[in-house]
């Protein structure tokens, strides 16, 4: 169901490489158009894997039922068929990212003979990612993974920086590990069958990267933002490499989340706010973060720590990616105090104080703590009161 403008190239010219430094094992990045018909040469390249010789017992693939019904013959023509041991299917719906879907994965494992010398290759979004990482991390203490993201948001995000993990009925990613994989391979063609939403749920991150470092990115995002949303391939070939750089850079100086990684919560106080009090139903992720985005904007702007006009700009840009399901009820005071008690509540608050990553400039963020929860309360307040 190919609907988009998306050119196949059969040659690996527009190959972009970027290097992630990790404790758990370095490993490269490798973007363009096409590489998803060519994973074996690449492996090979890479020296990832492949080939059933005693070194290596053969490729996993994990997947899901959706994302292999458009991508499954495509991967296993690059791979080889014969090299692909057995593949295995899980949901991928986010209420199925739990203990028990990787208890069940790895029992198929098992079954199939898979031993410490397999390959596990995870092919689709975030929730393929995280619980095919986090498989790979546990199951005979850690064999090795190879990631093939197949949305906007596991391409910019979620593939890169060696996070798996799953949810508990208490909240998300609340188990999990640091796992790196040996190689991630993000083919822009596999983005053509993502639904419309998806996709555009995985731009407000983009948009996140240009607020939180780069200059450059967001001023191009102001000019093409239409073009981005119709997945025009020269824009994808700007855009996504561009934000694989932010990340690696971002995750390979701060991998542990003590201080510089932070800046990627960016608009995700408020995010996880917005889908908490929504119980995960109303909002796509990138959706909340684009509220988020607006929130944490004004809210700059209001304790006069950014200027007015340039929160009007991130603004906008946000509304120009599409309508955004309506915020949760915060027009009457219950509703705001509860956003802000999850927000107390949130695990990267500390010591029960607010802190917000907020923008000084575009290109530029700093955490912030200790904002008190009137002036919290009057963006949310008038947010909803004028969304
Ligand atoms: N580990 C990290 O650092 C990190 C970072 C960000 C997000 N995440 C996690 O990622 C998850 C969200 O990931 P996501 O936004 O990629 O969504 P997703 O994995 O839920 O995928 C969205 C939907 O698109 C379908 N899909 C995927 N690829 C497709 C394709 N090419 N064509 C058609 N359909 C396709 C999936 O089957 C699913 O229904 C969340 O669980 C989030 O917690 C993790
Ligand atoms: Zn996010």
């Amino acid at each position: 169901m190919n609907k988009l403008p998306i050119h196949s190239r059969s040659d690996t010219a527009g190959e972009v490489r970027v290097g992630v430094d990790s404790a758990t094992g370095s490993y490269d990045v490798l973007y363009g158009s096409g590489l998803i018909g060519n994973l074996s040469a690449l492996m090979l390249r890479e020296k990832a894997v492949i080939r059933p010789t005693s070194e290596n017992t053969g490729i996993f693939v994990l997947s899901s039922p959706r994302v292999s019904r458009h991508w499954q013959a495509k991967i296993m023509r690059g791979i080889g068929p014969r090299t692909v041991r057995s593949t295995v299917l899980f949901d991928d719906r986010e209420r199925m990212k739990n203990i028990a879907t990787v208890e069940r994965v790895c029992r198929q494992l098992v079954r199939l003979g898979a031993d410490r010398r397999a390959l596990l290759v995870a092919v689709g979004g975030g929730v393929v990612g995280d619980v095919s990482g986090y498989v790979a991390a546990s199951y005979l203490r850690g064999v090795r993974l190879v990631h093939i993201p197949t949305t906007l948001v596991a391409q910019v995000d979620s593939a890169i920086g060696g996070k798996t993990g799953v949810n508990l009925p208490e909240g998300k990613n609340l188990v999990g590990a640091f796992y790196s994989p040996q190689l991630v391979v993000a083919d822009p063609e596999t983005l053509s069958t993502l639904p419309d939403r998806e996709f555009r749920s995985g731009i407000y991150e983009v948009i996140k990267y240009g607020v939180i470092g780069d200059t450059r990115l967001f001023s191009y995002l102001e000019q093409n933002i239409e073009r981005l949303a119709e997945r025009d391939l020269a824009t994808l070939d700007f855009v996504i490499p561009r934000c694989i750089r932010a990340k690696a850079r971002v995750v390979s100086r701060d991998e542990r989340e003590a201080g510089l990684r932070e800046i990627l919560n960016f608009g995700h106080t408020f995010a996880h706010a917005f889908e908490t009090a929504t119980a995960y139903r109303r909002y796509l992720h990138g959706e909340a973060v684009g509220w988020g985005m607006i929130a944490a904007a004004r809210l700059a702007a209001l304790v006069g720590r950014f200027d007015a006009e340039e929160a009007l700009r991130i603004e906008s840009l946000v509304r120009r990616v599409g309508p955004l399901p309506p915020l949760p009820p915060t027009g009457r005071s219950a509703g705001v105090d509860r956003l802000i008690e999850i927000m107390r509540s949130d695990k990267k608050t500390r010591g029960g104080k607010l802190r917000f990553v907020l923008p000084r400039a575009i290109g530029k963020v700093e955490t912030v703590a200790g904002i008190s929860r009137e002036r919290v309360r009057d963006v949310l307040s008038a947010l909803s009161k004028r969304p």
